[in-house]
């Protein structure tokens, strides 16, 4: 495969290093295909890798880096390698009991980044909640406990960074009041349906990167969906004609967009094709005109709700768990 390493847009993060603004998302890459895709990204130029034990191919990514780093395609310096911990490690001590299993799994003697996946705990024998008893609430197992965790794997040199995933602007400041180390970045949903405008706002006042997932608008997360109303981004005639304006894929647009007004994005493909295409989104340059116009997009819609979290009688409800 041809090597093409245009020049990699980076954000900088709170201590001036730096992490590449265009990654590869994992979750629903399939064992027997993730291989494959994660040693043809690196070869497309793909540094930046975003994983998480629930994804469930944590071991086949660590397959295809070691084979990378071993084949000499890569340093383990210029990879950006992020993980999470899952809601069941939540207590302070067992984060970094998750965070050991991860880095065997992957095969790396570290982290670039360690998150907290989601701002909910469950009992350590269950993966997916089933009922309300699964569930800990934030009273019992409050987040500021994980985040003395997370401190640890930074002090064990297990991680160089930590962070946290569908965190509120609230969830932040309460981590914030009592965390040595910083929140270095906040993993959300965000796509011209679903900006993030508030949130991204004040992450950016405190120096927080955003990382957008489902930058393409969950076409697989809305599938999953009772009831799913709202039309695809990929069905917008909006955005299908400024893709067109610049000879470029709807998907190309949302990436360049979202690099554009300062994210990172981290699109899932295990398809050659689109794993290339993806890539080179990162140098299409959209004017201001249509970046005003997907601005205008916005339907706060929200496509991941967390409802496996939400369960009946749960701890955890739609507004409490977004704060919205
Ligand atoms: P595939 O792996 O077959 O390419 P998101 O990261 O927003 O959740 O989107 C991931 C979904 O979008 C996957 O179903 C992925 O399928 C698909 N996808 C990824 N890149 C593109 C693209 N350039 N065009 C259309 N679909 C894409």
């Amino acid at each position: 495969m041809i090597r093409i390493l245009p020049s990699m847009k980076q954000l900088s993060l709170y201590n001036d290093q730096l992490m590449p603004a265009l990654g590869l998302g994992t979750w629903k890459s399939q064992k027997g295909e993730v291989y494959t895709a994660i040693r043809q990204a690196i070869a497309i130029g793909y540094r930046h890798f975003d994983c998480a034990p629930i994804y469930g191919n944590e071991k086949e990514i660590g397959t295809a880096l070691h084979d990378a780093l071993l084949a000499g395609d890569v340093t383990r310096k210029e990879l950006w390698i992020t993980s999470k911990v899952w809601n069941t490690h939540h207590r302070a001590e067992d984060v970094i009991v998750a965070l050991k299993r991860t880095l065997a799994d992957l095969q790396l003697g570290y982290l670039d980044l360690y998150l907290i996946h989601w701002p909910a705990a469950h009992l350590k024998t269950v993966k997916i909640p089933k009922t309300k008893e699964d569930l800990i609430s934030l009273q019992q197992l409050p987040l500021e406990e994980t985040w003395q965790g997370m401190e640890e794997c930074v002090l064990a040199g297990l991680t160089r960074h930590v962070g946290v995933s569908n965190f509120s602007t609230k969830k932040i400041k309460g981590i914030q009041a009592s965390a040595k180390i910083k929140i270095a970045v906040n993993q959300v949903e965000a796509h011209p349906y679903f900006q993030q405008k508030e949130l991204l706002a004040f992450c950016q006042q405190q120096h927080i990167a955003l990382t957008a997932y489902a930058p393409l608008g969950a076409y697989e997360r809305a599938s999953l969906m009772p009831n799913h109303t709202q039309p695809f981004l990929s069905d917008s005639p909006i955005i299908q004609r400024i893709a067109d304006q610049y000879d470029a894929t709807v998907a190309q647009v949302l990436l360049a967009w979202g690099i554009q007004r300062g994210t990172a994005v981290i699109p899932k493909s295990t398809n050659p094709d689109r794993l290339l295409q993806n890539y080179q989104a990162a140098d299409l340059s959209l004017s201001t005109e249509d970046m005003d116009m997907l601005a205008r997009l916005d339907s706060g819609y929200r496509y991941e709700r967390g409802s496996y979290i939400t369960l009946e009688g749960s701890p955890y409800t739609a507004k409490n768990l977004w704060d919205e």
